[in-house]
């Protein structure tokens, strides 16, 4: 069975729709560790109350955070809304382990404001990425993407829920892709 890490920074909805396709038995998986740099972040809160392992650890205790992942040894490491950059130490002990979902059709705009720069740039369409995580700032090798329209009168936050909206179905899709394999 597919062993997962998944790590986070926030509100945590994309671990909401990875522990609900798990626990409804469609993605063989065991989520084995949540991880979060964030000791009050939802995503842990949200854990502890489905009773996965959970743990607290900054970013910048990058052996702490290795040993941790060398100990645990997990097919893949998800990061849903990690909002930290892994040190290359840990990006290159887990090579195309590693997935991130990041709300842009990548390689258009990396980083934290991609709903805004999308918007603020005029395009029509936007969407959500997962990715194999490299050492760059969400430049790694594409896995899939989804894309949502961009409406006149979207602000970053609409836009950014409709892309979410789209994120909660694709990521779960791509971790039952990598779990047939
Ligand atoms: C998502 O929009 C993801 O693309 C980005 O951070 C956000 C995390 O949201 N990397 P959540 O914590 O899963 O609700």
């Amino acid at each position: 069975m597919m062993k997962m890490v998944i790590m986070g920074s926030g509100t945590g909805t994309n671990f909401d729709a990875i522990h609900q396709t798990v626990s409804e038995g469609s993605l063989s998986a065991q989520i084995a560790l949540v991880i979060s740099d964030k000791p009050d972040s939802l995503i842990l809160s949200k854990a502890r109350n489905h009773n996965y392992p959970i743990e607290h650890i900054l970013a910048k205790e990058s052996d702490k955070l290795l040993e941790r992942l060398l100990q645990i040894a997990p097919d893949y490491i998800i990061l849903a809304g990690y909002m930290r950059i892994l040190s290359p130490l840990i990006v290159d002990s887990f090579p195309e382990k590693i997935i991130n979902i990041h709300p842009s059709l990548l390689p258009k705009y990396p980083g934290i404001h991609a709903p805004q720069q999308a918007i603020e740039a005029g395009e029509i369409e936007s969407g959500c990425t997962v990715h194999f995580v490299d050492t760059g700032v969400d430049t790694g090798q594409i896995i899939a993407q989804a894309r949502v329209p961009i409406l006149p009168e979207d602000t970053k936050e609409s836009l950014h829920a409709r892309i979410q909206d789209e994120e909660h179905k694709l990521l779960p899709e791509v971790l039952m892709q990598l779990a047939t394999y």
